[in-house]
C-alpha cells in the first residue's frame, strides 16, 4: 500500500512515502535553529512554505504521482501545536482529495517501530531518546497494543538538557553534535547524577554543569555532562532490561544518533545477553518515513480516522497511541 507520512512536531517538515514496510522516499525540508530555540509561530510558518516542496521532492524520488497515494499518516503529537497543525491540515488535504484514509500518528511510536524493524527485532525493550522525550518503554498487548513507559525523565529530555546547555557554553553550533566533539578532548568532574528505580531527572545536572563552566575547562564539562547523563540512562535501561528479561534492546529518537550513547548501551546489552540496535541516522532524526511507516501498518489494521476527528495533540503520551 503506497503511503505518504507527514511529521512536523518540531522544526522539521518531513515526508516519507512507504510501500509495503519500505521507506521509498525520506525529504525533509528544516527551520533555522538561532540562539534564540524555537518559536513555534516562526516555526509553522516556515513550514507552509516548505510544505509544497517537500510533498513534491518526496514524490519525485519515490518516482510515484500524488494519485498513486493510496493512503495518508501525519503526526498527531506529541510535539509543538503550531507546527503540528500544519502537518495536519496539509495531510487532511491530501487525503480529501485523493479520497484515500488517513492516520493520526504517535510520533515516538513511530521512531520505536522504525528502529525495532531496522534492527529485526520482534519484541525489544527501547530507549527513546530525543529532545523532548527520554522514556523506557515496552510493548504491551493489553487493552490494546502500545508502549508501556517503564521509565522516563522526570523533568526534560535529554537532547533539550544538551542543547540548553550547549547554548549556556556558547558553543557553535549550540548543539549536541558540537558537546560530543568537545567532549573528545575532556576529562571528568563531578556533577549530579539522579536515577530513580528506572526513571531518571536532568535538570540539577543542567545546572550544576552551566556553574562550573567558569571553574573548569568548556572540554572537560562537555566530556562529564555527557558521560553522566548517558550512564543514568544506561543505568535506568540495565534495570529495565533485568525487569523484563527482554534479550533485545533497541535506542531511538534524536539523541541515538550519539555515537557514545550506542557504545555504552552495546555494552549494557552485552553484559545483559542482549542483543542491541538502531536505525540509520535519518530515521532518529525527525522524519516523514517513519510516520508513513506506521501509518501503513495502522491503515491495513483498520486503525483510520474520519477526516473530521482528525486533530493534534501537543502531549500525546506514547502509552495511549495504539500501534497495531
Ligand atoms: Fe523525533
Amino acid at each position: 500500500m503506497l503511503v505518504l507520512g507527514i511529521e512536523s512536531s518540531a522544526h522539521t517538515f518531513g515526508v516519507g512515502i512507504v510501500d509495503r514496510g519500505k521507506v521509498l522516499s525520506n525529504e525533509k525540508m528544516m527551520f533555522n535553529i538561532t540562539d534564540k530555540g524555537l518559536i513555534p509561530g516562526k516555526v509553522a510558518q516556515t513550514h507552509i512554505k516548505n510544505a509544497p516542496m517537500t510533498v513534491k521532492r518526496a514524490l519525485e524520488s519515490a518516482k510515484i504521482k500524488i494519485t498513486d497515494i493510496e493512503g495518508v499518516g501525519y503526526t498527531r503529537g506529541p510535539g509543538l501545536g503550531p507546527c503540528l497543525q500544519v502537518g495536519e491540515l496539509t495531510a487532511k488535504m491530501i487525503a480529501k482529495r485523493l479520497g484515500v484514509k488517513i492516520a493520526q500518528v504517535n510520533h515516538g511510536a513511530a521512531h520505536v517501530e522504525i528502529a525495532r524493524d531496522a534492527a529485526k527485532m520482534r519484541d525489544p525493550l527501547a530507549l527513546y531518546v530525543s529532545g523532548g522525550n527520554s522514556q523506557i518503554l515496552k510493548a504491551v498487548e493489553k487493552p490494546f497494543k502500545h508502549y508501556e513507559i517503564i521509565g522516563e525523565t522526570f523533568d526534560i529530555g535529554v537532547g533539550n538538557m544538551i542543547d540548553n546547555f550547549a547554548r549556556g557554553a556558547k558553543l557553535n553550533p549550540a548543539w549536541g553534535s558540537t558537546v560530543a566533539k568537545m567532549a573528545q578532548n575532556g576529562k571528568y568532574v563531578r556533577l549530579p547524577y539522579t536515577v530513580k528505580g528506572m526513571d531518571f531527572a536532568f535538570t540539577g545536572l543542567l545546572t550544576s554543569a552551566i556553574k562550573m563552566l567558569g571553574k573548569e575547562s568548556k572540554e572537560d564539562v562537555c566530556y562529564s555532562i555527557q558521560e553522566t547523563a548517558f550512564s543514568m540512562l544506561c543505568e535506568a535501561t540495565e534495570r529495565a532490561l533485568l525487569l523484563t528479561r527482554s534479550k533485545e534492546l533497541c535506542v531511538c529518537g534524536g539523541v541515538a544518533q550519539s555515537a557514545r550513547l550506542r557504545e555504552m548501551l552495546a555494552m549494557v546489552a552485552k553484559e545483559n545477553g542482549a542483543r542491541f540496535g538502531f536505525a540509520a541516522n535519518e530515521f532518529n532524526a525527525d522524519n516523514g518515513g517513519m510516520i508513513a511507516f506506521l501509518a501503513e501498518r495502522m491503515l491495513k489494521s483498520g486503525m483510520d480516522s474520519k477526516i473530521e476527528q482528525c486533530g493534534v495533540e501537543q502531549r500525546y503520551r506514547i502509552d495511549r497511541a495504539r500501534i497495531a
